[in-house]
């Protein structure tokens, strides 16, 4: 297996057999251990001891889709829907620029009321009054066109996880009209647009097998994105997955090494998801190889309204608590938050 870990941080790429036998030891401690060494000194080697942060805005939480693990899904009638305005959205920024944010992420459901006439008009408005910090979109699925509009108005980098590449487990997560190959498509747009962008998957969702999980790995070698964002599932309780059993933090951050591994110098997050089954999951991930962070910049008002999982972290803080919290687990690695726009290195 030490051969094999090995054999990934030269070729960063296995075979789907060798991914599966090596995913399978997970719970070997040793083995563990030498992945993760071998993950932070990738992460060192193109990163130093630097953790970039972005100011995550969850500026609404309405959805037309019907995910089956999501507890923002259309069909989830107790959800107190919320949307944020543009100037709510700005003063975010705001207070995020001044807590020395560099990249703003707005996250939502997939709303259509946000039209790409106002993300446009969001987008512009917050690349004019912040031309030196990058601007991240997690909107879902849109078509060219319009990833094509935002892009022009400003917007840099795009996250959109695959979920899974299997299409048939796919098929098990999502309702019919939703399809993996579609996921795919937008993908490669993205990608052909130039916008940096981020992909990823949740560890141990219904259905997933560690065959699966080697498939995720693959096509994310295939299309090579600069940032990949995976998190453990976690069931939330108005939704038909309530009583599945969620994904560990052991798999999750001896994924993220071989994420490091196959990717070494993406950007890979410490999710909040991590942090909210373990308490100490954010640091055990810096310590497999993450390199950022993801505090919320979201108004306290509306934070407890964007619950995609039960008892998700932070949702009674401020945007500086976050920030604080966040920067005080970092730093007890031995790593530091840094203030700057943190785009992903290239390898030549
Ligand atoms: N547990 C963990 N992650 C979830 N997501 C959605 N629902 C859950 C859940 N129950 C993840 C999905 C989505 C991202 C925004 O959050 O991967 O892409």
């Amino acid at each position: 297996m030490f051969k094999l870990i090995e054999k990934l941080e030269k070729e960063h790429i296995l075979s789907k057999e060798e991914l599966v036998a090596l995913i399978d030891q997970h719970n070997n401690t040793e083995i563990s251990n030498f992945l993760f060494k071998k993950a932070r000194e990738v992460k060192e080697y193109y990163y130093g001891k630097d953790i970039f942060i972005r100011g995550l805005i969850e500026f609404t939480n309405y959805c037309k889709n019907d995910c089956y693990y999501c507890g923002i899904c259309s069909s989830n009638k107790n959800v107190a829907r919320y949307r944020l305005t543009k100037d709510e959205i700005l003063s975010c920024c705001e207070l995020g620029y001044d807590l020395g944010f560099r990249t703003f992420v707005l996250q939502g459901g997939e709303d259509p009321w946000f039209n790409d006439e106002r993300m446009v008009d969001i987008v512009s408005s917050i690349k004019i009054k912040y031309p030196d910090c990058a601007l991240t979109l997690s909107l879902g699925e849109r078509s060219y066109e319009s990833y094509k509009l935002l892009k022009d108005a400003g917007a840099d980098r795009y996250l959109l996880r695959h979920e899974t590449a299997n299409p048939e487990h796919y098929s098990c997560l999502h309702p019919q009209k939703m399809s993996s190959e579609h996921r795919k498509e937008c993908l490669l747009d993205l990608k052909s647009l130039g916008y940096q962008f981020g992909t990823g998957f949740m560890v141990g969702s219904p259905y997933q097998t560690i065959e699966n999980l080697a498939e995720d790995l693959i096509f994310i070698y295939d299309i090579q994105p600069q940032m990949v964002g995976i998190g453990p599932f976690i069931p939330h309780h108005e939704t038909r997955f309530a009583n599945f059993s969620g994904g560990t933090v052991e798999l999750t951050i001896f994924l993220i090494s071989i994420l490091r591994l196959i990717l070494p110098t993406s950007l890979l997050p410490s999710t909040t998801a991590l942090g909210s089954i373990d308490e100490f999951g954010r640091e055990k991930a810096i310590l497999a190889g993450a390199n950022v962070v993801m505090p919320n910049l979201s108004p306290t008002q509306v934070r407890e309204k964007y619950m995609i999982y039960d008892n998700k972290v932070g949702t009674e803080d401020d945007a500086l608590t976050s920030l604080e919290n966040i920067k005080r687990k970092i730093e007890s690695t031995g790593n530091k938050v840094v203030v700057s726009r943190g785009d992903a290195k290239t390898t030549n």
